[in-house]
């Protein structure tokens, strides 16, 4: 009997043991986030002069990662892709100047509101009067022109804006994978572009040659796209977000990327 119950004290060490080791070899294990994001996308993300993706959403993304101990990974891909590798990892998010809208809420979990935008027309320079034009006016410009396309950045909320613009007029779309190519057909496949505010005005701050106007479209939010199972995470990363925005820490970023 004795040594019936020394064997079974043995033996629950021998599994304490392995269970401790395994505790403290996972706590030492690094956590990590996986960013999925889409550069050319500046000032939120751009690659830098050595390739290496930058911009204010690259930044927040670190900041947290620093607050919450997790190792950031950033993946530049399509955006249009990027819900789809959000929805399979637990500690993956998308991070991409993303607008919060319906049909993406029901892929993945938003972040907060961090920063807020307005779509905007690239086109040559003086191609409409004034500060701002009404999306019918630019379809009209558009459909009348020799060049009758619009390009879009594939999978965004500009992609959706002109669709619903064009519709039924001779104006067509040309997808890009990114504003940065489609920009630069200006003139030759395309008469203008559409892309949000910064973006368009970092492309229009680049090329003399062309000019970014506001369009008469709905503010769109950007928010940061969680996986559905992780809400434990969500809750963590806004209320470190929501610190950010009242210290004017993402204002700083964007004025640095900006610059
Ligand atoms: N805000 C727009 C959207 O959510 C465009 C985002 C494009 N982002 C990027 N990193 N390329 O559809």
């Amino acid at each position: 009997m004795k040594k019936i119950i020394t064997m079974i004290l043995a033996a629950i060490m021998v599994v304490a043991c392995m269970a401790f080791a395994s505790c403290t070899g996972s706590s030492t294990q690094e956590k990590v986030l996986n960013v999925y994001t889409n550069a050319g996308f500046a000032p939120y993300e751009y690659l830098d002069s050595n390739g290496k993706v930058v911009g204010v959403d690259i930044d927040v993304v670190n900041y947290i990662g620093e607050k919450l101990g997790y190792k950031v990974v950033i993946n530049d891909i399509e955006f249009n892709a990027i819900l789809n590798e959000v929805s399979k990892d637990k500690y993956a998010v998308g991070a991409a100047g993303m607008s919060k809208k319906a049909e993406r809420d029901e892929e993945a979990l938003a972040s907060n509101v961090y920063a807020t935008s307005v779509q905007y027309i690239i086109a040559p320079k003086g191609t409409f009067e004034g500060e701002k034009v009404t999306l019918a006016d630019a379809v009209a410009y558009v459909a009348a022109a020799n060049i009758k396309s619009i390009g879009v950045q594939k999978g965004t909320t500009g992609a959706d804006l002109v669709a619903e613009g064009i519709d039924g007029t001779d104006a067509k779309a040309i997808e890009y994978s990114n504003a940065i190519i489609a920009s630069n057909d200006i003139g030759t496949t395309v008469s203008a572009v559409v892309i949000d505010k910064m973006p368009a005005e970092a492309i229009c701050k680049n090329k003399d040659t062309l000019q970014c106007w506001s369009l008469d479209a709905e503010m769109e939010s950007y928010v940061m796209y969680f996986n559905k199972d992780n809400a434990e995470l969500v809750a963590e990363v806004n209320k470190i977000l929501d610190q950010m925005i009242k210290d004017g820490i993402i204002d700083q970023y964007t004025v640095k990327h900006s610059s």
